[in-house]
């Protein structure tokens, strides 16, 4: 696994050298296998790179007939709502690129049938991600154990997140029932998170975890001293951010407030 930081001056710069790196690995994963399927993050910090990708320079620089959108996580409102993530990533990105709409595949969300829900979007996952054999023996001791079998994990070519404030990932909050959220044959869970008294569907931290590229994006003052603790030793317990042991890359793109705790960590 191997971690990388990148700095960059704002959000904007931040969300330029972020949709550049999306250019890259869009293209290798379409030279490699034809598709590149990507779950997009919520909240506010990556709207603007959403917004850079559906312009120009980038928007032409992507074969959006060969891109599968999913989601990381999603809230429990309408798809029309302005909460829904589905709904900024529409606004910002979805509606202004030639996305086959197939391959859009929003989670599905209802508080009456939320677990099905997420066993829904679970199996969705299974039948449309290319699958990453996973190592056949145990990593070294890791928080979140990759598969521990042959058996095989269904794999994003790029998992976009966002940090919380708590240290939150997707919608993998803390104390939010992690046993569950960890379990490999999870694909997709629902989550209750007390802090907000709301359900949410989430990936699950495997699914997340067996990525080829994970790309985390924070930005703003708000964010230096989380972003300081998710980079530090693993606290007891964990911060969500901390459980995630990404298999192969994850790459964190800051603007210069919210690395602005680091010291000494920086890839330049
Ligand atoms: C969500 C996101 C969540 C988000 C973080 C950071 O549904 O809200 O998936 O995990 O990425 O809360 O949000 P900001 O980018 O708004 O700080």
């Amino acid at each position: 696994m191997q971690r990388q930081i990148r700095i960059s001056a704002d959000l904007e710069a931040l969300s330029t050298a972020a949709a550049s790196r999306w250019v890259a690995l869009a293209a290798e994963a379409i030279a490699a296998r034809g598709e590149f399927h990507v779950a997009l993050s919520g909240g506010a910090t990556p709207r603007r790179l959403y917004e850079r990708l559906a312009a120009a320079p980038f928007a032409r620089e992507i074969d959006w007939s060969c891109v599968h959108i999913y989601f990381t996580d999603e809230r429990c409102v309408p798809p029309d709502h302005q909460d829904s993530n589905f709904h900024m990533a529409s606004e910002a990105l979805l509606r202004h690129v030639l996305i086959p709409p197939e391959q859009i595949h929003r989670i599905g969300i209802s508080l009456a049938y939320i677990r099905q829900d997420a066993a829904a979007y679970a199996e969705l996952l299974r039948k449309h991600l290319p699958k990453s054999v996973a190592p056949g023996v145990l990593p070294p001791a890791t928080l979140v154990r990759p598969c521990t079998s042959k058996e095989s994990m269904p794999q994003f070519d790029l998992v976009l997140l966002g940090l919380g404030p708590d240290g939150h990932i997707a919608s993998l909050f803390p104390a939010a029932g992690i046993a569950v959220t960890e379990r490999e044959d999870r694909y997709a869970v629902a989550v209750y998170v007390d802090r907000l008294k709301a359900w949410r569907i989430s990936l699950s931290l495997p699914v997340i975890a067996h990525a080829r590229h994970i790309l985390m994006l924070a930005a703003g003052e708000e964010k230096a001293g989380i972003v300081r603790r998710a980079l530090d030793a693993p606290e007891s317990p964990p911060l969500p951010v901390q459980r995630l042991q990404p298999v192969h890359e994850m790459e964190w793109y800051l603007d210069q407030a919210a690395a602005a705790q680091l010291r000494d960590r920086v890839n330049r």
